[in-house]
């Protein structure tokens, strides 16, 4: 007889869960055994790709812009009426604008506030009335809060993330009346579309030298750190941010 997965009778919902290490995730989780809902903004083909994956019967793909609080709330109450509940929220979904002090617009900067900072912030405010005591909420900053090699440009971003690690820090005393844990990945370098885009192989392998271990990381790697937090090893763990970075910061 085949053991119980550690997150059967799980659900999780997993914003911008349909590409890089969202979709790492949403695959990830299914495999532990819960059920997923991937949200999307909008290339529905890469969801309902993420979605086959996994099965139509234990994944469904909602689009829903993660940076609108309305849309926040619609997405909210069709994870619940599809799958009756929320057991793991991850605010995964993140944009990266690029730019200096000088080239910032005052779009750009709220643009990257709503989708990195007032989206997760919001979406947790959503789902935790459908969510039971030992319930888990994971965030997402990044290592380069934590790291001396950052370029200017990364200005709006980084801020965005610092103040993830804040909210993250204060949802966790707020939330513990609930018994549910809320925790952040800080991921260094990761091979997927938003790190990628616009480097060149020379600055690719540039980044990867920063690295101690020589390489950049993978989204499966990053995954492997959101199903600890969410499974049973993370009962006892929030407030925390975790740096998956293979040692760069
Ligand atoms: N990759 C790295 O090196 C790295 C390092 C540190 C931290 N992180 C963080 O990790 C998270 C995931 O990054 P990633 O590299 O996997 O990004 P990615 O490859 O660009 O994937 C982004 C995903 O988010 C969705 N998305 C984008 N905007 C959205 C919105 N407004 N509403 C809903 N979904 C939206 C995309 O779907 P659509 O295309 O359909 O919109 C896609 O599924 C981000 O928070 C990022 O800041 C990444």
């Amino acid at each position: 007889m085949s053991s119980p997965k550690s997150l059967s009778g799980k659900v999780a919902l997993v914003t911008g869960g349909s590409k890089g290490i969202g979709r790492a995730l949403s695959l990830r989780l299914a495999s532990d055994g819960a059920k997923v809902v991937v949200n999307y903004s909008s290339d529905s083909s890469s969801a309902e790709e993420t979605v086959k994956a996994i099965g139509s019967s234990h994944a469904i793909a909602i689009k829903a812009d993660a940076g609108n609080v309305k849309e926040i709330g619609k997405l909210v109450d069709e994870a619940v009426k599809a799958f009756g509940k929320l057991d793991i929220v991850i605010a995964c979904a993140g944009i990266m604008p690029l730019k200096e002090l000088e080239g910032l617009s005052e779009e750009e900067f709220d643009r990257v506030m709503s989708v990195n900072v007032k989206g997760p912030l919001f979406l947790t405010q959503k789902a935790i009335p459908h969510m039971k005591e030992g319930g888990r909420i994971i965030l997402f900053s990044t290592t380069l809060c934590a790291a001396s090699t950052v370029t200017p440009n990364y200005l709006a971003y980084c801020t965005s993330k610092g103040a993830i690690e804040q909210m993250t820090r204060l949802l966790s005393k707020d939330l513990a009346r609930k018994g549910i844990m809320v925790n952040a990945i800080a991921p260094g370098p990761t091979a997927t579309d938003l790190f990628m885009k616009g480097k060149s192989e020379q600055v690719l392998k540039m980044i990867a030298g920063f690295n101690p271990q020589g390489r950049i990381g993978t989204p499966e790697e990053v995954a492997d750190v959101a199903a600890f937090l969410a499974g049973e090893g993370g009962k006892w763990i929030t407030g925390q941010v975790v740096r998956v970075n293979g040692g760069m910061a």
